[in-house]
């Protein structure tokens, strides 16, 4: 008999803390329909008390989803335990997650709190939680640098009190994996009730242990774990939801519980959220690296032609690589478009949306002969991208280079309804371009990243190009696609100036 093992995603929460990695609404609707493909058991939808705008997302995910729990993380305060509840109100099944810190150095110095006072909140945040769902989380925050008789005592205390899964963080990733599955082991020994709820772990990366410490956890009786699509997450990221996913069914052998995950839309659920959040994947990332399955060595490659297992451990296909599927070209139409759309899990909303998306890819089918999959899901964003807010919006624009000659780029913009042209020159095009917006939009802003990736293969690819901008503290980041990837600059560059001009400020859950 194997346990299930409940996978907890917490891209939308944690993963959102990685900095510019704020995502729109639309943007958060759309992964957490492929989460919910990809068949993870509990989304943690966001931060209901964070902004409004948080909270209006969550609310929106819980309206849509239908067999994944839907979850908001609210601390141990009144006020944030009854956002998270009003928020995944409209969710068939929601959870509260409710979290208080439990190390001597937060409760000393950040929340200036006694063990009896946490203890307390910690109980009366789960009476409050219990109010909505009888689904309620407790964690004990910097779980790894807290006394183990005071986790003792406030896990069993919430466990009285109705919390239904306990959550143990290393919040700071400093565990290693014995360290980690000795603690669970001795928490599940001595917290008493402990049979009655499930034991959760939640591990960041920051010494690149995440993904092994919360298997040393499942292990030693976790059967839940909190992870990210490609590990994204605050500082060096959380435990990988692919590394967890595959090691415990690629090794069956030593794990005594499975996921329902289906792995192969672990491939396309990676690759939306890195170009949703601007995260590039790097190459030898395990699973969804573009060299996973790459054998460069003559050795390698004789030993897998003849017989594929002498290398690899795991199938491509299995993951969701290999579903780069040629879909359509010019002569498609409007009904084989939308059919591909929902197949691929984009809902767009009403006629006309359906109808600038048909007419947007007539207009790529025109400039690149074969559509894949991937060039769907790039306009399906562009065009998301456009509706973040209508204040700039690019009209048209040229750009010319030429050895031995000063790049120049001339841009029209819409803005605020008004158009406005400017030219410059720069260190090549995509220099010139924003010099020119620069002139019309004065932003003030800084520019941290530029990064251009290619969509499928070959010349005539889209280029999807990640602008990051950074102003007064806050960090976006934008994204445009096109088969000119001075076009893609450019819309990135203005899909991040209106995120700034539409963005409310957020709260951080731990602050
Ligand atoms: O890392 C952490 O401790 C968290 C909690 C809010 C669960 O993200
Ligand atoms: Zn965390």
């Amino acid at each position: 008999m194997t346990d299930k093992l409940i996978i907890f995603d917490t891209t939308l929460r944690d993963g959102e803390q990685s900095p510019g990695a704020s995502m729109t609404k639309e943007e958060k609707l759309r992964i957490a329909r492929q989460l919910e493909k990809l068949g993870v058991d509990v989304i943690e939808a966001g931060f209901a008390a964070a902004s409004p705008g948080d909270a209006d997302a969550i609310h929106g995910i819980a309206k849509i989803i239908g067999y994944s729990t839907v979850c908001s993380l609210a601390r141990a305060s009144e006020k944030d335990v009854r956002a998270a509840g009003e928020a995944i109100k409209p969710a068939k099944k929601g959870r509260i997650h409710t979290f208080i810190a439990t190390s001597p150095i937060h409760m000393q110095h950040k929340l200036r709190m006694s063990e009896d006072q946490v203890v307390e909140r910690a109980v009366q945040a789960v009476k409050w939680a219990l109010e909505y769902t009888d689904d309620v989380e407790f964690s004990a925050e910097d779980a790894v640098r807290s006394e183990m008789d005071f986790l003792v005592r406030i896990f069993d205390a919430v466990i009285q009190a109705g919390a239904t899964t306990l959550n143990v963080p290393d919040t700071v990733g400093y565990s290693i994996p014995v360290l980690w599955g000795e603690r669970f082991q001795q928490l599940i020994a001595r917290v008493p009730g402990s049979g009655k709820v499930i034991w959760s772990t939640h591990c960041h990366n920051d010494l690149g242990m995440a993904s092994a410490n919360s298997l040393a956890a499942v292990m030693n009786g976790a059967r839940q774990v909190e992870c990210t699509i490609n590990g994204l997450g605050e500082r060096a990221g959380n435990a990988s939801l692919e590394e967890v996913v595959m090691a415990v069914k690629t090794r069956r052998d030593i794990f005594t519980c499975d996921s329902r995950i289906d792995t192969t839309q672990i491939v396309p659920t990676s690759k939306l959220v890195s170009s949703i959040t601007g995260y590039p994947i790097q190459p030898n990332k395990a699973i969804v690296g573009a060299n996973a399955f790459a054998h460069e060595s003559g050795i390698h490659q004789d030993g897998v032609l003849k017989h594929r297992e002498t290398y690899e451990i795991m199938r491509a296909e299995d993951v969701g690589w290999g579903a780069n599927k040629m879909v359509m070209g010019k002569h498609s139409g409007r009904a084989a478009f939308r059919a591909r759309l929902q197949e691929l899990g984009i809902v767009l909303e009403g006629e006309e949306a359906v109808n600038a998306a048909f007419a947007r890819f007539k207009d790529l089918a025109d400039k690149k002969h074969e559509i894949f999959d991937e060039d769907l899901q790039a306009l399906v964003s562009d065009e998301e991208a456009m509706q973040v807010s209508e204040h700039y919006r690019l009209v048209a624009m040229g750009a010319h280079s030429e050895t031995g000659v000063l790049p120049v780029a001339r841009v029209i913009l819409s803005v605020g309804g008004k158009e406005q042209q400017a030219d410059s020159q720069g260190g090549g095009p995509v220099d010139a371009t924003f010099k020119a917006i620069e002139q019309i939009v004065h932003s003030g802003t800084e520019l941290q990243l530029y990064s251009v990736n290619n969509i499928t293969s070959g010349t005539d690819a889209q280029g999807e190009v990640t602008v990051r901008l950074s102003k007064g503290g806050r960090v976006v980041n934008g994204q445009g696609a096109d088969t000119d990837i001075v076009v893609a600059s450019a819309k990135a560059y203005l899909h991040a100036l209106n995120k700034l001009d539409a963005g409310a400020e957020r709260a951080h859950p731990q602050v």
